[in-house]
């Protein structure tokens, strides 16, 4: 994988205390088994901080499995992780904390609760006194709550779907609840933000939308955050990333630039004729 562009060396915390760069994530020799299954062998890559760094490979390649081993619901038999160059093992109920925030295939979000809710329920580790006891009925701040409900609006309207924020997930087209997904992770400040195939089910023009807001997120000037982009869109992998890793039988085939990748027959081949175009 080719280095990060020239940025001077950036502790992540800039003159008003906020940090102010993406999180850099290590992965180095993970390896799994499910039974007698080699699902990833001796994968090494980084997301540097301030970088798009895309997964990609055939099915059943192990994209899905590294991305379940950062957000720690699979354990490796083998390697190491680091965060920002501390240690990592990851948690599931600990990441957002640490300042991973993943999205799910599909779009996952609560029904019976509203657009605003659902955003807001994506904070709930910024606060103390949570939404979720505000939506048992305990004792809160309503500072907190306030102030809560204002980044979720704020996000929302980032994210160009505030229009939509009293009304149910289950009632609006697809691509809006990709993008309220979208704001519900965002509205927990990610440093590091894990897409799963976040262009899945959407048409072209949506994909386009969601590669502008993809470029954009290691620059944003309300968090920025770095990202690893599981995917299969071709397309749209080749348009948002500075880097990309290709798996094939859980191995690691390949990395470098979309250019690089573009123009690697070992590529070209695990896709056995799969467009590689851009
Ligand atoms: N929980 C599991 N138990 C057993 N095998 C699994 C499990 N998850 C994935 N696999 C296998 O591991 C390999 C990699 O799968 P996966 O990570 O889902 O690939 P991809 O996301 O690239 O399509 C496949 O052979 C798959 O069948
Ligand atoms: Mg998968």
């Amino acid at each position: 994988m080719s280095p990060p562009s020239a940025d001077p060396p950036d502790t992540g915390i800039g003159s008003t205390g906020i940090r102010n760069t993406g999180a850099s994530l290590d992965l180095s020799g993970i390896g799994v088994n499910f039974g007698g299954l080699v699902a990833l062998e001796d994968v090494s890559l980084a997301v540097p901080a301030g970088s798009v760094v895309g997964v990609i490979g055939p099915n059943g390649a192990g994209k899905t499995t590294l991305f379940n081993v950062v957000c720690g619901f699979v354990e490796p038999s083998n390697g190491s992780i680091t965060f920002d160059g501390r240690p990592l093992r990851p948690k599931p109920h600990q990441l957002a904390r640490r300042g991973i925030v993943r999205t799910l295939q599909g779009v996952g979000l609560f029904r019976g609760l509203s657009v605003l809710e659902n955003v807001m329920a994506g904070a709930t580790h910024t606060s103390d006194a949570g939404f979720l006891s505000a939506l048992f009925g305990l004792p809160r701040s309503d500072r907190d709550e306030r102030r809560l409900r204002a980044e979720a609006v704020a996000r929302l309207d980032e994210l160009g779907v505030a229009d939509h924020a009293g009304a149910y997930p289950e009632t609006l087209p697809y691509a809006v609840r990709k993008r309220v997904a979208l704001a519900r992770a965002l509205v927990a400040r990610p440093r590091l933000l894990l897409l799963d195939e976040p262009a899945g089910g959407l048409s072209a023009e949506d994909i386009e939308e969601l590669a502008a807001l993809i470029v954009g997120l290691p620059a944003r000037s309300e968090g920025a955050c770095s990202v690893m982009l599981v995917e299969h869109h071709m397309d749209l992998v080749m348009q948002v990333c500075t880097g990309i890793v290709v798996l094939d039988f859980g191995r690691v085939i390949a990395s470098g630039t979309p250019q690089e990748i573009r123009d690697n027959p070992a590529v070209a081949e695990a896709y056995l004729g799969a467009e590689v175009t851009s």
